[in-house]
């Protein structure tokens, strides 16, 4: 479906359709969201689009890491496109822009066999620079009816200054008609931080919320590995594993792999079913859950328990003071520090939620301290 989405967004721009949006997709953590990204930038690259593609990441607020990430990605990515002819247009012209920005936006020394072009992108503004290589870019991209495409994992990370000059030149894009699209992930809170940049966000992007897998979709990701390898998953057995898993990507993932290691015959028994889930929850227990759960103080799991009242969520932060008996700002900065571990995120104003889904059961089975 999300992949229909973005073929679509391919096709028009090969049409030279002006006047698209981005895509953002939002979810949990471990739903599989840079696992689409990555098949976006495939369908894209095979299309013959610059595809450049990076993670922000937590804690960078000057924003030097992303713009470092972003100066490479750039000058790689202009590399590795297709001999088309806008790969010779973006030669003659459009390298210029690029090796400036990347100087501009801290990276020197890559730039040595690349044409200067002076007079773009080169203002050291970074909103002024980004659009010029934007609209540089574009009209090569034209010359093969293909697109630019801006990826971007992790994106509620990114610092203010780079996300607020990402999102103007997106809304100068979709204006001017120009083949550029940031395609971008995050957790349920990237909308309203965007939103909060810039007040225009919301026209700029097609949401699309990605959570549980369908009945169908979770059913396939765990039969045809399994057929592939020759064995036989399917009745109570394939049910006993779906149900375990709700639907999340990344437990259909451990429950799939603990599978394979408990299957007694070809044919998968609803004992091995059974078996699979308990060791693939005690993997889950012993990694995915217990990494945040080490990272947080004895203070801030006494939080995170209170959160568990209310499974996965959200809370109301009003509710903790009675729960915790503690006042709100000891509360508002325990709360801080819990989102910059990446353990919890605020959904809404006055809400916090763990960022994995399960967290909250996890929590119940963990005995108190
Ligand atoms: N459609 C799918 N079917 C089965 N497994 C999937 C699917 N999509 C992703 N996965 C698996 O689920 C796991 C999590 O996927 P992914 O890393 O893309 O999640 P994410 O949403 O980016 O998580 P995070 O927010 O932690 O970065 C991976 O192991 C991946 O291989
Ligand atoms: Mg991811």
């Amino acid at each position: 479906m999300e992949i229909d989405a973005f073929d679509l967004l391919v096709a028009r721009a090969k049409a030279n359709a002006a006047g698209d949006r981005g895509i953002l997709l939002t979810g949990l953590r471990g739903v599989g969201k840079t696992v689409l990204l990555n098949v976006f930038s495939d369908i894209a690259r095979r299309h013959g689009w610059l595809v450049v593609q990076f993670e922000a990441q937590p804690g960078d607020e000057e924003g030097r890491a992303a713009r470092k990430k972003l100066a490479r990605e750039l000058q790689l990515g202009a590399r590795r496109l297709r001999p088309t002819p806008a790969w010779s247009h973006l030669r003659e012209q459009g390298l210029g822009s690029i090796s400036n920005l990347s100087v501009s936006l801290g990276l020197q020394g890559l730039t040595a066999d690349l044409k200067f072009a002076p007079g773009r992108a080169d203002s050291s503004d970074l909103d002024i620079d980004l659009e010029e290589l934007v609209e540089d870019i574009c009209s090569s991209m034209r010359k093969a009816r293909a697109g630019f495409a801006l990826v971007i994992d992790e994106m509620q990370d990114l610092d203010e200054g780079l996300l607020g000059a990402l999102l103007a030149v997106q809304h100068t894009a979709g204006q001017r008609g120009w083949p550029f699209f940031i395609i971008g992930a995050g957790l349920p809170s990237l909308p309203g931080r965007l939103s909060e940049s810039r007040s225009y966000a919301e026209r700029l992007f097609h949401y699309r919320q990605i959570g549980r897998l369908e009945h169908s979709a979770a059913s396939d990701a765990l039969t045809l590995p399994i057929a592939r390898l020759g064995g036989i998953l399917g009745g109570d057995a394939l049910d006993t594993v779906l149900k375990a898993a709700g639907g999340y990507a990344y437990f259909l993932q451990a429950y799939g792999r603990t599978l394979w290691e408990t299957a007694s015959d070809r044919e998968i028994t609803v004992g091995d079913a059974r078996l699979a889930v308990e060791l693939g929850t005690a993997d889950l227990d012993q990694g995915f859950f217990v990494a945040r759960w080490q990272r947080a103080t004895r203070a801030e799991r006494a939080y995170l328990r209170a959160m568990s009242q209310d499974g996965d969520g959200p809370t109301a932060t009003a509710n903790l003071i009675g729960r915790l008996k503690k006042d709100h700002s000891s509360l508002t900065s325990q709360r801080a520090r819990l989102i910059d571990k990446g353990i919890i995120f605020a959904p809404e104003h006055g809400q916090v939620q763990f960022t994995v889904p399960g967290m909250g059961s996890f929590i119940s089975r963990q005995k108190d301290e």
